[in-house]
């Protein structure tokens, strides 16, 4: 398996002023004159970097989000889950797949540097859906080599991987390349018609916002025979801050996300935020915290709040409240309950059409846009979700009230030295009060 090495690890995360030295590798003019006349192309070649879960799915919604899409090349790290999303996508795609699925072994790649060579393949559209860690390079690779992206959230788990998205989203604009992120709930009929009322003042002015993202924990993987330190990590990788950002990152991000769409996606000017680890233990769990409570102030003096946990027999809870002047709205993410509420109680609206399936809606609108222009770019936003949710760790891990611009331009690059297949101790529990805010 060949290396990621740190120049090109950190090129992906590095500031505007340090572009990747390897960009040039990737410029491929085919896909630059594909990206270019998709909307004249029957055919939409697609390929998939992180074939776990979430790629499989979404590299089957992008199949499903337009008749001329056609997988055409995979990569992972683990050869293992290249062949299993090939089979499971091939088994989703049912009669379609001989003609759909056209990624033969040749365009199956695996090890750190399978990215570079799905992209090498001449691609329209590519579905980046690997750990958080690497969305950077991945991102910024894909938008040098001109192909249209879509990208899981979060897009980054530190200050310098947000200002390389924010430079990616500035090149895709650019270049007019679509990226739509995965922050699903803003693709939800029912979510969006709530939080579009929201936003033109259906409460008045908001005076409250909470969002809760309150869960269980996640699976583990015991350590197997023949593993190396790195390979446990990265079978481990939502308990590694490094890979996965922690769970109010990685996870939670999507509630912060709902937070910054009722505010308007307004940036708040700074966070303090609690947390810690209370109920986990064990080589498995790494380094992250179970539980934050962040407190989100604005310029105006206005506060918001967000609360996630990751704790066993626990309530669980996915609901944003929202407080406004003229009336009240809780919108839960788990049993969709989408209302406008006056203070006495009256429902003042509700919604009411149908609501499809979110992960598919994304694909769909992302692949009309291709199709009919112009391409659809909410990367810059995604970005700003996502720092939103980074500068919470910073200032629970640290104990320390911190900015946005802070947090935007923060040294602290949780990339590790080197990626190689060896020794690599668990980063220490951070501990307020004791960890330094880089
Ligand atoms: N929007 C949603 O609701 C939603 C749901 C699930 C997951 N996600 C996001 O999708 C992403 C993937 O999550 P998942 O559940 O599919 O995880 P997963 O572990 O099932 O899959 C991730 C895959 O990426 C591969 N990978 C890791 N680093 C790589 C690299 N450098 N190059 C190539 N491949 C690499 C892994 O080997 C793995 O197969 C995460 O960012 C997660 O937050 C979003």
């Amino acid at each position: 398996m060949s290396e990621l090495t740190r120049r090109e690890f950190l090129a992906g995360t590095a500031a505007a002023a340090t572009i990747p030295t390897f960009a040039g590798a990737l410029a491929l003019p085919h896909a630059v004159r594909a990206a270019a006349h998709a909307g004249s192309r029957s055919t939409l070649r697609v390929g998939v970097i992180g074939c776990g879960g979430r790629g499989t799915g979404a590299a089957v919604q992008a199949l499903r989000g337009d008749p001329g899409a056609v997988l055409v090349a995979m990569g992972d790290v683990f050869p293992e889950r290249v062949e299993s999303c090939h089979a499971a996508i091939s088994k989703a795609m049912g009669d379609q797949a001989p003609e759909r699925v056209r990624a033969p072994e040749e365009r199956r790649f695996s090890g750190f540097d399978a990215y570079r060579k799905v992209l090498e393949s001449g691609l329209d559209v590519v579905v980046l859906t690997s750990y958080p860690a690497f969305r950077p390079a991945h991102l910024r690779a894909a938008v040098d080599a001109g192909v249209h992206v879509f990208a899981e959230k979060p897009l980054a788990v530190d200050g310098p991987g947000v200002r390389s998205v924010l430079e990616s989203a500035r090149l895709a604009e650019e270049k007019k390349l679509g990226v739509v992120v995965g922050f699903c709930w803003r693709f939800n009929e029912g979510m969006s018609a709530t939080f579009e009322r929201v936003n033109a003042g259906a409460l008045g002015r908001l005076l409250n916002v909470h969002t809760t993202y309150h869960t269980g924990t996640l699976g583990r993987r015991p350590r197997e025979a023949g593993w190396s330190d790195l390979e446990f990590q990265m079978r481990n990788w939502w308990h590694f801050t490094w890979l996965s950002g922690d769970h109010v990152v990685e996870q939670a991000v999507h509630s912060i996300d709902r937070l910054m769409w009722a505010m308007g996606d307004e940036p708040p000017v700074r966070v303090n935020c609690l947390g810690g680890r209370a109920a986990r233990a064990g080589p498995e769990h790494g380094n992250v915290f179970d539980h934050f409570a962040a407190v989100y102030e604005y310029a105006d003096g206005r506060r918001t709040f967000h609360t996630c946990r990751q704790i066993d027999r626990c309530p669980s809870d996915n609901t944003d409240y929202l407080y406004g002047e003229k009336g009240w709205c809780v919108v839960n993410g788990w049993q969709p309950t989408y209302s406008i509420r006056a203070h006495d109680g009256r429902e003042e609206w509700a919604y009411s059409g149908p609501i499809g399936d979110m992960y598919q809606n994304e694909h769909n609108a992302l692949f009309r846009s291709i199709r009919e222009g112009p391409p659809l770019n909410d990367c810059r936003r995604g970005a700003h979700s996502t720092l939103a949710a980074i500068m919470a760790r910073m200032s629970a891990y640290t104990g320390q009230t911190v900015t946005w611009e802070k947090a935007l331009n923060s040294q602290e690059s949780l990339a590790p030295e080197s990626l190689e297949w060896g020794e690599r101790a668990t980063p220490e529990v951070a501990v307020p009060g004791n960890t330094r805010l880089l």
